[in-house]
């Protein structure tokens, strides 16, 4: 098998085939795949027969997991997943949900951005899938950086906001609730424009589930301002949707990317499989000025 990085028609990703993640990555593997991810920020692999441990052990090839996947029960069907994997899912089992992140649409968000070390990875593998919705879409934040206005980045240049556990200054309570984030209040400060620590490039770091405010800036303009960011970064131009397929493993960058969920209905089935790498507190961007 001959592994293959085919972009796709769209700001950002690439589709990788030729690979079989069920068995270890040999070295020349690793480095197509490093390098497509700097360069494309999201990958999606389709047609992976993969178990937990599979995935784990493809994780940690990109570094350090979390000893236990936070918020997570990690069970299915009274069986234990690997710890770091976390179950993202809506299916109940004697009337509790058995995973994270359960219902519904879920607004644009990078993973971990409430904490001080966000998480540098995501990896996402479909079990099961509703027949329409619960689409990921992902938006390409170097492209969202690098096309707003002048007048915004000389603004920003330098300025940080404060992120909380889906606790942004647009979520609802249905949301939260949706979402069960109750019991968890993890919160960080983020410079707003980051540069990635291995791409150099500089990348927009705010999202609509996650960001509370801009630090000095008082509470309606920072509001103004946020509204401005979270509308430009989520423009078709930036975005690419992705519709699941059971066997998909699809694997992006948190540190130039944001993703959301698209709602879907009540009475479907939708399971996932997550795994996070460990990442380092995000640096400020080279001043643009
Ligand atoms: C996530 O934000 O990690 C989950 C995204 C999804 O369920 O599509």
């Amino acid at each position: 098998m001959r592994i293959e990085v085919k972009p796709l028609k769209a700001p950002l990703g690439a589709q990788v085939t030729g690979i079989n993640l069920s068995s270890s990555l040999t070295q020349d593997e690793f480095n197509v795949i490093h390098d497509a991810w700097l360069k494309y920020q999201v990958l999606i692999f389709p047609d992976q027969k993969i178990i937990d441990e599979d995935q784990v052990r493809f994780s940690r090839m990109f570094g350090t997991l979390p000893e236990k996947a936070v918020h997570s029960q990690g069970t299915k069907s009274g069986q234990q997943l690997h710890k770091s994997v976390m179950l993202v899912t809506n299916i109940r089992e004697d009337g509790k949900v058995i995973g994270s992140l359960p219902d519904g649409e879920m607004h644009f968000h990078t993973d971990g951005a409430y904490e001080r070390n966000p998480y540098r990875y995501t990896m996402l593998y479909a079990i099961e899938v509703p027949r329409a919705g619960g689409d990921t879409l992902f938006a390409n934040m170097y492209r969202a950086y690098e096309t707003l206005p002048n007048e915004l980045k000389q603004k920003l240049d330098g300025v940080e906001a404060e992120h909380g556990f889906y606790t942004g200054v647009d979520v609802s309570e249905k949301m939260k609730q949706a979402l069960r984030i109750d019991g968890y209040d993890g919160k960080a400060i983020h410079p707003v424009f980051i540069r990635h620590e291995e791409t150099g490039r500089t990348a927009l770091y705010v999202n609509r589930l996650q960001t509370r405010r801009l630090i000095g800036f008082e509470e309606t303009e920072s509001r103004k301002i946020l509204a401005r960011l979270f509308e430009h970064s989520e423009q078709t131009e930036m975005i690419y949707r992705h519709k699941w397929t059971p066997g998909d493993l699809v694997a992006w960058d948190n540190r130039c990317t944001n993703h959301a969920r698209t709602d879907f209905g009540p009475d479907e089935r939708r399971l996932l499989l997550r795994t996070t790498v460990q990442g380092v507190k995000p640096c400020a961007a080279v001043s643009a000025s």
